[in-house]
This record gives structure tokens, sequence and C-alpha cells, in this order.
């Protein structure tokens, strides 16, 4: 069975370069590797966004085309919605429960996106509670790999903590010694005392190799069903049941496409590249582009490393040409406009291929919403399932 991957997005309109070669590239490989859930984290735009509430559905499903112009195929991952499946809200109320304030309030990002968002009041309680409905977005899917940024890895562990609590918490059934005590009849009176005594050296010495044999031993025992089997291991390692899995952060190296002007590429600086930008807009942006400040007349000589063109010829651009650029940028034998030429041509032959794969979803955005639609069902079912789980084990099955 593959390993499952859950990552999201929040719907912010066209995607940029940045976010091309920052994540989206990364979850185009992953999907063929593991089995992947991707989604429109669309609620999350509401927890700063929430007084605009005309751009969501728009940029939901331009969003989605700009995942499916870079390469998501429905048929190998899985494309949903948030909104659209409410037991994600379901166990974000029930975690929020035993979550200590002090866990939200010391996430980075809290402090420091309110100071950067200075024109948005964002001492709201959703603001406040995104990390963990974050949490619950990941455990609900019972994901092992969560591919984010940097940025975002502190919402990752804050996942895990939740869900070591709750598997702590609500771990053991009611009736848990009964259940053990059954388990446990039904096996030969020495292997008992042998589990026993693994157990113990385990627990009170740290003994893992003790702990190692004593699974080794349960994974033999065929006459037991997968829930004993768990029931068992929770027993030998002091965890109770792993109802809800620690995800592991996959961190995504950090773009290295700046913006325009050399600062980080980001719609709201407006220094972005979309990654279905038009030809003549691509052009007009690139030739704009600032330069080494030293080159002001076309006789000036400049400097590469203080140029940010140079930062996407390391990106798009053949050992030949950057050879090319440095010596005619050096010697000013090359004017700046010249030198963004293998820029433009090389953004514009890795979109070719977007624009291409684009241009049906476009041209009939009734089969865009037929792919969230299904990867959406396909999402409720996972998530149906664990709830059932995270209901029977904090006793609201009645
Ligand atoms: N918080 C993420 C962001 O702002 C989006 C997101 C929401 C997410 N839920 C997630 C990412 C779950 C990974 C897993 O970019
Ligand atoms: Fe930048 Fe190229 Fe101009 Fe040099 S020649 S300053 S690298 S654009």
């Amino acid at each position: 069975m593959k390993e499952r991957v859950l990552s999201g997005m929040r719907p912010t309109g066209a995607l940029h370069l940045g976010h091309y070669h920052g994540a989206l590239k990364n979850w185009v490989r992953l999907q063929s590797e593991m089995e992947c859930y991707y989604f429109v984290a669309d609620w999350h735009a509401l927890t700063t966004h929430y007084e605009n509430r005309e751009v969501i559905e728009k940029n939901v499903y331009e969003m989605v085309i700009d995942w499916l112009a870079a390469g998501l195929d429905p048929n190998q991952c899985t494309i949903f919605l948030q909104s659209k499946i409410p037991e994600h809200a379901e166990l974000f109320t029930l975690l929020s429960m035993g979550t200590p304030i002090g866990w939200l309030e010391r996430v980075p990002t809290y402090k420091d996106q309110q100071e950067k968002l200075k024109d948005r009041d964002l001492s709201t309680y959703g603001f406040l509670g995104y990390p963990l409905l974050q949490a619950a977005d990941i455990l609900i899917y019972r994901a092992k790999y969560v591919p984010v940024g940097e940025d975002q890895a502190s919402h990752v562990e804050l996942t895990r903590e939740v869900a070591r609590r709750f598997n702590h918490l609500y771990g053991r059934e009611f009736d848990y010694e009964d259940q053990i005590k059954r388990v446990l009849s039904t096996l030969p009176a020495d292997s008992v005392k042998r589990l026993e005594k693994s157990r113990k050296k385990f627990q009170e010495l740290g003994d893992a190799s003790a702990l190692e044999g004593a699974l080794g031993f349960v994974n033999e025992q065929s006459h037991l069903s997968t829930h004993d089997r768990e029931r068992l291991t929770g027993y030998l390692k002091g965890t109770g049941q792993e109802i809800l899995l620690e995800p592991l952060a996959l961190l995504t190296e950090a773009s290295r496409v700046p913006g325009l002007d050399g600062a980080k590429m980001s719609k709201s600086y407006n220094n972005s590249i979309a990654i279905r930008e038009e030809k003549s807009s691509l052009e007009q942006k690139v030739r704009r582009m600032p330069t080494d400040p030293a080159r002001v007349k076309r006789t000036d000589v400049g400097d590469p490393e203080k140029c940010p063109v140079w930062q996407f010829h390391l990106l798009y651009s053949t050992e030949n040409t950057r050879a090319w650029v440095i010596e005619g940028c050096k010697s000013a034998g090359i004017g700046c406009l010249e030198c963004k030429e293998p820029v433009i041509n090389g953004i514009l032959s890795e979109q070719q291929p977007m624009l291409e794969r684009a241009e049906p979803y476009m041209s009939n955005p009734k089969i865009v919403r037929e792919i969230v639609e299904m990867g959406t069902e396909k999402a409720r079912r996972v998530a149906q399932a664990t709830m059932q789980d995270v209901r029977s084990a904090m006793g609201l099955n009645y």
C-alpha cells in the first residue's frame, strides 16, 4: 500500500511561479509515488479574509485549473474542496476541547502574520484556531506525510502534538483492561509471560529490542483481528491505540524564484509572474525588470550577482547561456534587453505545456467541477471513516 500524503493551498487566485517551483512541482512529482490528497483550503482563506465573500468561488476553480495545468492528474491524485467536507469542522471542534490555548498562541505564524497583515483585524477566534483547523485537515486523512514549506513546519509540529494528546486521552477504551485480558487469554500462558516481561523491560528500562521482539510475536498471531493486534501493540508500548496518526512534514525546498524586483515573489507585492501568464504580458514584465543599478547606460559594465534577472537565468538557462550572460554583462558586451530574451523564452517554454493542459478546462469549466466533485466524494469517505473512530473513542456514538 502506498503511503498517504495530504496538502492544501489557500485559494488566492491565479498561482504564480513561486507557487509552482515552491510547492506545485513537488505535488506533481509525489502523485505517482504516493497516495496523494490535495485540497483547496477555502475555510483557511476566510481566517484572514473573512470580509471578502465575492473572491473565493472564482479563485477556487481558477486555482484548480492551475493545479491541472501544472500536471496534477485526477486519475493519480485526489483533488477536493475543504468546505464540502464538514467533517473537517467536526474534528476541529472536538480537538478544540482539549487543546490548550497556549499551544496556539505559541505557533510562530500567529504573531508574525498579525504583525505583517496590520491592515486586517486578526484578533479573531478563527485566526487563533487556524493551525488547529489545519491539524484537523491532516489528521482526518491519517496522512503520513505533509508537503509544506518551512513557514508551515510549526503547524505540522502542532498537529503531531494534538494527535499524541488525543491518543493519550482517548486511545484507551472504557473497558480497556477487560479487552486486554480477553486478548491475552487467547495466547499460550508462557507467551503471555514473555510478553509481560518484554513490556516491563521496555516501559521501565526503555529496552527497545525487547519491544521489537514482542511486537514481532504479536504480528505473527494470525488468529488475532487487526483491532486486537492494535490493542495489544498499544498495551505493549504503553500508548493506547493510535486513533490519529502523527504526520511528518515533507519540507519543500524554499522556492528559488524571486519576484520581478528581486524580493520574494508575492501577489501582494505586485512582482509576480502567473504560471499561465499571457505571452505579451510576460514579455513586458520581464523587459521592465530592474537590473544591476550600476548599468545605467548600455556601455556601463554590470555584475549578474547584483541583478534579479540573473536569478532567473539560474533557474531557466543552460550553462552556455549563463556563461554568455556573465561575460557579456561584465564587459558591457550585451545589453540588458538582450540578456532578458533567453529568460523570456525559458519561461514561455515552461508554460507552453501548462497552457495546453489548461485549454480544455478553460473552454469547459464543467469538467473542473466534476473533477472536484469526484475527488470530494472520495475524500469524504475517508474522513467519515476516521470520524466514526474518533466519535467512538470519545464516547460519542450513542
Ligand atoms: N495553512 C496552509 C497555508 O496557508 C494551507 C493548509 C491548510 C494546509 N490546511 C493544510 C497545508 C493542511 C497542508 C496541510 O498555506
Ligand atoms: Fe542583469 Fe543581464 Fe543586465 Fe547584467 S546584462 S545587469 S545580468 S540583465
